[in-house]
């Protein structure tokens, strides 16, 4: 049932997947814990979602037996109890710790069976876009508010994408790939965490996910393609290009810039 248009938001949840390993940044060691600006990537991650306010819950899906981002919770969830002891006038968050899975599909599971009872909604985001502006969830929960059973948040695409395939025999020659055709660009959107669902109608999504075989699993790269393969209408609202999924290294220099910046601690783009 989609939630009722004149509510106040709902009882969300906010699940951070920050389980990966982190390959193609190449530091050997899980992303979460690569420093950006000094700190681990998964502490930016948490400050993100707890100065949005939007989460009764937070509940991080970790490398399995990952001691050194366990002790980056607690200590992220002593800065909480601090910041409410120093007068911050706000109802903490949960703050609750599972193993992650071997994709990103099974870590979004794991935590989603360890979210409250009196939960209503979901947002599942990356830890990997821990500079992500506090306006994006608000604009993601109020849309959930709104009667949205599932929404993402997206960008203009700004390049020209083309659809190609492999190139054989003399083709190959010339050159490894070969252009089929043009997407139109306008109607392109470059997509985002964190997505917005309701909670029931995640969790359908994600049991019916959870009997994929492994190619399968490989084409399930966010959480609203399950819940598209539902029927279920997702709706988009403006993302930022603030969120970029730190993946690379050159997407750490971008990120560092940000954290340094003339704005300061967190550069803002609504
Ligand atoms: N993720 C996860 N569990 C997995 C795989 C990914 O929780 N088994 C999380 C990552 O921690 C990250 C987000 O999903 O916050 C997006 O994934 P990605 O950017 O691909 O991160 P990694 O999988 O860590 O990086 P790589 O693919 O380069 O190894
Ligand atoms: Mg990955």
């Amino acid at each position: 049932m989609p939630m009722n248009r004149t509510s106040p938001r709902p009882v969300t949840a906010v699940i951070l997947v920050a389980a990966g390993s982190g390959e193609r940044l190449g530091y050997g060691m899980p992303k979460a814990r690569v420093p950006l600006a000094g700190e681990a990537i998964l502490t930016h991650a948490l400050r993100g979602v707890a100065g949005s306010r939007i989460a009764s819950q937070i509940c991080v899906a970790l490398p399995k037996g990952d001691l050194e981002l366990r002790a980056l919770c607690d200590a992220f969830a002593t800065e909480l109890k601090d910041e409410r002891g120093a007068g911050a006038d706000r109802e903490l968050p949960v703050l609750t710790v599972v193993d992650g899975g071997s994709t990103r599909a099974d870590s979004v599971r794991a935590a989603l069976g360890a979210l409250e009872d009196s939960t209503e909604a979901v947002l599942v985001h990356d830890a990997a876009r821990a500079l992500t502006p506090e306006s994006v969830f608000h604009r993601v929960v109020d849309s959930l508010a709104s009667g949205a059973r599932a929404v993402i948040p997206v960008i203009p695409v700004v390049d020209t994408v083309k659809t190609v395939e492999e190139t054989n025999g003399d083709d190959a020659r010339i050159a490894p790939e070969l252009v089929t055709g043009t997407a139109p660009r306008e109607k392109l959107r470059a997509v985002q965490t964190p997505q917005g669902f309701e909670f029931a109608t995640l969790k359908k999504a994600h049991e019916a996910a959870a009997s994929f075989d492994a190619v399968q699993s490989a084409a399930v790269t966010d959480d609203a393609m399950l819940v598209e393969t539902l029927g279920v209408p997702v709706h988009a609202v403006r993302g930022s290009s603030q969120s970029l999924k730190v993946t690379t290294p050159l997407d750490l220099i971008i990120a560092e810039g940000l954290l340094e910046g003339p704005l300061g601690a967190r550069w803002l783009e609504g």
